[in-house]
């Protein structure tokens, strides 16, 4: 069967040859069911019965993969799609360097590879709970089918590690599968395996910095893993990121949209001073202050995803040739990291250091590093839209140190700037850098529906095109009467 195109013509769409694999897809469709109970449970509330303008993937060619067209979420196609298989790819990094990537699981790194695959899958239900309320004050029709495409998308991220735990790992694979959709984000008895992946999303502002931000973890998790020597989980990962870019562009051009109308609104009332917050609230748009504080919200949050900075997991891992770094083959050097070393911050002595560590215990660090570098960029882009209107504000990543809870910062207090201070100075000075009471009272005055085709709430300018090329008034969802 070709690998590009997907066969739609089982239950569930896939190009890895299903239908002649009984086993696994009977057990798929078993598990289909509980799914579909779990997105009506828990994803999209109020929408499952509204058309939604949404693109499906019919092929895995990086041209042209995706069908537009009007859907009914639980309708949705969720499939299992691969990137074609290279032949002769190889094992490029750790122990195994050069040898045959592995078509099947080493019988060695079976629990390490099923842990792996288990905690990717386990964030991508997570989102779509965080972010299951969203709908019902979403600024515009065009946002609500974005809002809708990344969690139909995020329901396939599931699909594509449940795949994985079905095809490869038998009996506990699937008691893994079942388990991936009893957790619950932010439940007291059954939450997600990870802290990011238990916050609320309460409103569209953390919905944007959250697919800018998490999201963005999401990419460079998915990019080392699609290194991985394991041949069907880099397959996965490779095709997953060509959906993953989608979700980061909605995240990037939300905030981009937020900052561009409040600067806009600035002008036109001859506001100056972005800090005169009371006159700019006043105008009904989000002041800038406000935006920084939500990035110093989320921003330490995915740092904690990362992991500690030292890690013999993530040694362990990449010696076994399954999670790589970022761009491990456009890497100039060993691939094995046998005398290497890193430089990573620590907390001694009641001081921020720098200290150089084998580099092989410091995966983690440089994947946060690479990500941070990542994210700077795409702050950098929001500041140019600041200058171009002629405001005087910079949006800044805060420090690592900042409102951490994972890692050598995790018990410290430290301002965006990095300067250490007691509990007792951070309680005085916390809400001049995260979002008060007031802050998310005043957002929620915002958070008010417009699904008018065409028109946009307040606090936010219209994209500069629409999805699919529509035009600005196109109806991106046909909401159920
Ligand atoms: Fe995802
Ligand atoms: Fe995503």
């Amino acid at each position: 069967m070709d690998t590009i195109n997907v066969d739609y013509s089982t239950q569930i769409p896939n190009n890895v040859n299903l239908a002649s694999d009984r086993t696994v897809l009977r057990a798929l469709e078993g598990w289909h069911a509980n799914y579909l109970a779990w997105w009506r449970d828990m994803g999209p509330e109020g929408f499952q019965d509204a058309k939604v303008y949404l693109r499906t993937a019919v092929s895995v060619d990086p041209q042209g993969w995706a069908k537009f067209g009007y859907v009914k979420m639980p309708d949705y196609r969720w499939g299992i799609l691969l990137a074609p298989q290279e032949e002769g790819r190889k094992v490029n990094f750790g122990q195994h360097l050069g040898e045959s990537a592995f078509q099947d699981v080493p019988g060695e790194y079976r629990a390490m590879l099923r842990r792996l695959i288990v905690i990717q899958g386990d964030t991508e239900p997570a989102s779509v709970e965080q972010q299951r309320h969203l709908g019902k004050t979403a600024p515009s029709l065009y946002d609500l089918r974005n809002l809708f495409q990344v969690n139909v998308e995020e329901g396939r991220h599931l699909w594509a590690m449940v795949y994985l735990l079905h095809k490869y790992f038998g009996r506990d694979g699937r008691e893994e599968a079942e388990e991936l959709l009893r957790r619950r984000s932010g439940n007291a008895e059954t939450p997600r395996m990870l802290g990011a992946f238990n916050e609320e999303t309460p409103d569209w502002l953390s919905f944007f910095m959250f697919t800018f931000f998490t999201d963005r973890d999401g990419k460079m998790q998915l990019e080392s893993l699609a290194q991985s020597g394991f041949d069907p989980l880099s397959r996965t990962c490779r095709f997953m990121l060509t959906e993953e870019a989608h979700h980061m562009f909605v995240g990037e051009t939300g905030v981009g949209r937020t900052i561009q109308r409040t600067c806009e609104a600035m002008k036109a009332a001859g506001i100056e001073d972005p800090h005169d917050v009371a006159r700019v609230r006043a105008l009904g748009v989000i002041d800038l202050p406000l935006i920084q504080k939500k990035l110093n919200m989320h921003y330490p949050l995915t740092l904690d995803l990362f992991g500690a900075e030292i890690s013999t997991n993530s040694a362990n891992y990449y010696n076994a040739g399954l999670k790589g770094r970022f761009q491990e083959t456009k890497i100039e050097d060993d691939h094995r990291l046998t005398s290497a070393t890193y430089p990573v911050l620590k907390f001694i002595g009641g001081k921020i250091v720098k200290e150089d560590v084998p580099a092989l215990t410091a995966l983690n660090m440089r994947l946060r590093d690479d990500y941070t570098e990542d994210c700077a960029k795409g702050v950098e882009r929001w500041n140019r839209i600041i200058d171009k209107e002629g405001v005087k504000f910079r949006l800044e990543l805060p420090h690592v140190a900042f409102n951490r809870q994972i890692g050598e910062f995790r018990d410290i207090n430290a301002t965006p700037k990095g300067v250490l201070m007691s509990d007792a100075e951070w309680a005085k000075v916390r809400e001049d850098y995260l979002p008060s009471r007031e802050d998310l009272a005043f957002l929620d005055t915002l958070m008010k529906a417009e699904f008018e085709p065409g028109r946009f709430a307040g606090w936010i300018a219209p994209p500069k095109v629409g999805i699919d090329n529509k035009t600005g008034d196109f109806e991106y969802v046909q909401i159920a009467a």
